[in-house]
């Protein structure tokens, strides 16, 4: 699981591990962003730059950026962009920062290349627009150079990574440092991505980190206790926060089918077979992945359901288990208290329920969910035809 980052949150781990950046402060309120700009505009020439702060990409286009000459109009172009929608993603707080002389702009990542299970730098010196762009019209422009784990970006390495990406060679010097800080960043924070776009040459010649995205490890957690903190501000999903904090393996998705299964391989073919079953009901698909692992209690299965539930999106729910270590019985009677347990805390439990049982001791399974005599509860006994009976479901629900 990974976690990204805002950009003023980026922005001060780049600080903290010496990669050049300008001044920011976040704002909350109109009146903080006028604080903040009255102290950041002498650093800017007598202007500033209001950003918001979300998760998405082309916040700029979007008029998610603007500059501002006074702290009124800090204010006033604050209170225009906190609360705007970019996306899908409400704007909850601006960051301020001094506005560059920007003479050119450029850019630079690192990623953990999953395919090449190795890392890969991209650099261009054609940055500021949107990459995907560039690497689609202009992939001549955009250098990607692969980064071996253990010596890492290494001076001679950050040589070619400039080279290749056609740095000017007033500023290669410069970026040379800053790709290998940027490493720095990446190494120490456990990242599975680093990008600066733009990173900018300064009309007083300096390379200048103006824009930071950062995506951590969250694997990594348990020796990152700092990050526990990012992660709370970075204003997870609710439904993922409520997770996380049971300890559930739960990812939102954007569909409408609730997924509940046992082991992630399952859960991931779930997913599929769902996603399947789906076009043939109007493209529904599955809501989340969530994965209760081998060993679920009954109070597991409750807590998933609750999550599940919750989900405003959801429509039908679809449990596929397979019973292993724990039996298929156990599971029965984990859904069947977990309902009674949804019910006693006065939760909704008008959503369908698909349930697939296979497995150790899956005839006592399905014999005590029909005992319970649950009228949401539905068991369907192969995969695919409870992926299609809860894509169904989910489609009449709608
Ligand atoms: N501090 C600044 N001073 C001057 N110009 C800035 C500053 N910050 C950003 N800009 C300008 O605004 C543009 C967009 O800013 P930025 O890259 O931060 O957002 P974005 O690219 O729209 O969003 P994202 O990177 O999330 O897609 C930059 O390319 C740059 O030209
Ligand atoms: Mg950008």
């Amino acid at each position: 699981m990974s976690v990204d980052l805002f950009e003023y949150q980026a922005r001060d781990l780049f600080e903290k591990h010496g990669v050049p950046v300008l001044g920011g402060a976040v704002a909350e309120t109109p009146e903080e962003a006028r604080a903040a700009a009255e102290r950041l505009l002498p650093q800017g020439g007598g202007k500033v730059v209001v950003k918001a702060q979300v998760k998405i990409g082309g916040r700029g286009k979007a008029g998610g950026v603007k500059l501002a000459g006074s702290a009124d109009e800090a204010e006033e172009v604050a209170r225009a962009i906190l609360g705007m929608d970019i996306k899908g993603h409400v704007v909850h707080r601006v960051m301020i920062a001094p506005a560059a002389a920007i003479e050119e702009e450029y850019y630079f990542s690192v990623l953990l290349d999953r395919a090449e299970r190795t890392y890969l730098a991209m650099a261009s010196r054609e940055g500021g627009v949107e990459i995907e762009v560039l690497a689609v019209e202009k992939p001549e422009a955009l250098a990607r150079v692969a980064v071996d784990a253990l010596t890492g970006i290494d001076e001679a390495t950050a040589r070619e990574i400039t080279e290749k990406g056609g740095f000017p060679a007033d500023v290669a010097d410069q970026v040379v440092a800053v790709v290998q800080k940027l490493w720095d960043v990446f190494v120490a924070e456990d990242a599975t991505l680093v990008e600066v776009n733009p990173l900018v040459r300064t009309g007083d010649g300096r390379i200048v980190a103006l824009d930071g995205k950062i995506t951590l490890d969250e694997n990594a957690g348990f020796r990152q206790p700092a990050h526990a903190e990012l992660e709370d501000e970075a204003g997870a999903d609710p439904l993922e926060a409520k997770a996380r904090a049971k300890d559930l393996n739960y990812v939102k998705l954007d569909g409408e089918v609730g997924i509940i299964g046992n082991g992630a391989g399952l859960v991931m073919s779930t997913l599929d077979v769902v996603a399947y079953a789906g076009e043939e009901f109007g493209g529904v698909k599955p809501a989340n992945f969530l994965d209760i692992g081998g060993g679920a209690s009954a109070e597991v299965m409750a807590d998933g359901l609750d999550i599940i539930l919750g989900d405003p999106d959801v429509r039908a729910v679809l449990v596929n288990v397979f019973g292993g270590i724990t039996a298929c019985d156990a599971v029965a009677n984990g859904i069947v208290q977990a309902i009674e347990l949804i019910k006693a805390k006065g939760g909704d439990m008008s959503k369908p329920l698909v349930v697939r049982l296979d497995g150790n001791n899956a005839e006592e399974g399905r014999r005590i969910l029909d005992e319970a005599e649950h009228d949401i509860v539905e068991l369907v006994d192969t995969m695919d035809g409870a992926a299609r009976r809860a894509a169904e479901l989910a489609a009449a629900g709608k």
